[in-house]
């Protein structure tokens, strides 16, 4: 892959997703299987978008970091720090937004500070959203139910993420079946 295609190449991303996450040691197991399935997603999104697919793995959950800590929303986090060193608007929207992030926000109160960013709805976002949703705590593989159950556990019944259930799980389930069948048509050529 050559790093033209975004602002900020895969080489950076990961560079910069090492530097913050890997003393996070569950996270970066998280965060490095994200970024192999995102590649294996690839074919899924427009040539010209695959580079940027995976640097935004790579992203997603630097927001977890205590170096980009402000809202304590990761993903708002996460975009923000990565706007203040210049990264291109794409990429920091896609970090923003990633799996269903505005559903919890409503729940957080969070919506107009989220719409900093503008969403982006297309094969790339869902291409995100999927490898995300299919990779668990230490970077297993999961299915998007087994995910979804894990974070309502993880985060517990009062949770933000618990209150989003309702609107952002139909959500994640039509990205997974979406995304699926980009990939089986993907595989078939
Ligand atoms: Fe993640």
């Amino acid at each position: 892959m050559t790093e033209t295609a975004c602002a900020f190449g895969v080489k950076d991303a990961e560079e910069l997703a090492r530097t913050l996450l890997h003393p996070l040691t569950e996270r970066w197991q998280h965060t490095a299987a994200v970024a192999v399935r995102a590649e294996q997603l690839a074919g899924t999104v427009d040539a010209a978008d695959r580079e940027i697919l995976v640097a935004a793995a790579w992203l997603h959950d630097i927001g977890y970091a205590t170096a980009t800590h402000d809202s304590g929303f990761h993903p708002l986090d996460g975009a923000r720090y990565l706007r203040k060193r210049g990264v291109s608007e794409r990429l920091c929207s896609l970090v923003a937004h990633h799996s269903g992030a505005r559903f919890v926000a409503e729940a957080r109160g969070l919506t107009s500070e989220l719409a900093e960013f503008p969403l982006e709805v297309s094969a790339l976002s869902d291409a995100l959203t999927y490898a995300d949703q299919t990779v668990g705590p230490h970077g297993r593989p999961y299915s998007v139910e087994q995910r979804m159950a894990e974070v309502l556990d993880r985060h517990g019944p009062e949770s933000p993420q618990a209150k989003a259930y309702s609107t952002r799980a139909p959500y994640l389930l039509s990205v997974a079946e979406r995304v699926r069948r980009r990939f089986a048509q993907y595989s078939q050529r």
